[in-house]
């Protein structure tokens, strides 16, 4: 879609309602709009600007089966290791419900999303040390995770879909082999790219902000 055509939304409404998504239509991503993604991500902030990660944009369809059968495998363990034993109301069942069947839709489609991202971070330490010892400013993950929100927040200003996934990293391992990453590289995230079918909005959040947040002193609560 051109700049012209595209409904433009704003920075806060596109936050609010940029929520996972796991079913996409076969139209085709732009590489211009991968690249306004791309380079919305690297404006993130990171920790001494040292900025340690790289994007690899999948696009191959070979290269995607790959990925996906990896997936596929992992989420087939994940899903009964997590698989919930009981909900607290009807309204609880019916959410996991709906999230769980766009979940299993994504595992089983992954190699029709049009394009797979992945976030790749160095196995480095960000720790600084002096003569008192460790300075644990952070971890090295912390200076990532801003340039994947980036890369996502971009793309629901251009229209386009994602969800942050990382069941791909039960076979980190294969997941390198498959795309030639060397070993000093985490598979930090997989991001499915493309038009959704669904349709944005506020996702449901069961701990509000005013639930979780203290004034001063922590357990003083307001009220919004
Ligand atoms: C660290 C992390 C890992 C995630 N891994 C997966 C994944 O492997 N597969 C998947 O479908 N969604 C994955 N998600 C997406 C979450 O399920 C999703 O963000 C959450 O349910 C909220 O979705 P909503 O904004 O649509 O409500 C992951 C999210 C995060 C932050």
């Amino acid at each position: 879609m051109s700049e012209a055509t595209r409904p433009q939304i704003g920075l806060l409404e596109g936050l609010m309602t940029n929520r996972a998504m796991r079913r996409f239509t076969d139209e085709p991503v732009d590489e211009e709009d991968i690249w306004t993604c791309l380079k919305a991500a690297v404006q993130a902030p990171s920790g001494g600007n040292i900025q340690p990660y790289q994007f690899l944009i999948v696009q191959d369809p070979d290269t995607k089966l790959a990925l996906a059968e990896l997936y596929r495998r992992g989420w087939a363990r994940y899903e009964i290791a997590i698989a919930p034993t009981g909900f607290p109301d009807d309204a609880a069942r019916e959410g996991w419900e709906r999230n769980n069947r766009a979940t299993v839709h994504l595992a089983q489609n992954l190699e029709h999303v049009p394009v797979l991202v992945l976030l790749l971070m160095p196995s480095i330490d960000m720790t600084v040390h002096d003569d008192e010892g460790p300075m644990p400013v952070g971890p090295t993950h912390a200076s990532v995770y801003p340039a994947i929100q980036n890369f996502m927040l971009a793309a629901r200003s251009l229209g386009l879909g994602t969800a942050m996934t990382t069941l791909h990293r039960i076979y980190e391992d294969e997941v390198r082999e498959v795309c030639g990453i060397p070993d000093r590289y985490e598979v930090l995230a997989l991001l499915p790219l493309g038009h959704p079918t669904g349709k944005w909005g506020v996702a449901p959040r069961h701990r509000p902000a005013e639930r979780i947040t203290s004034w001063d002193r922590f357990g003083e609560k307001r009220t919004p």
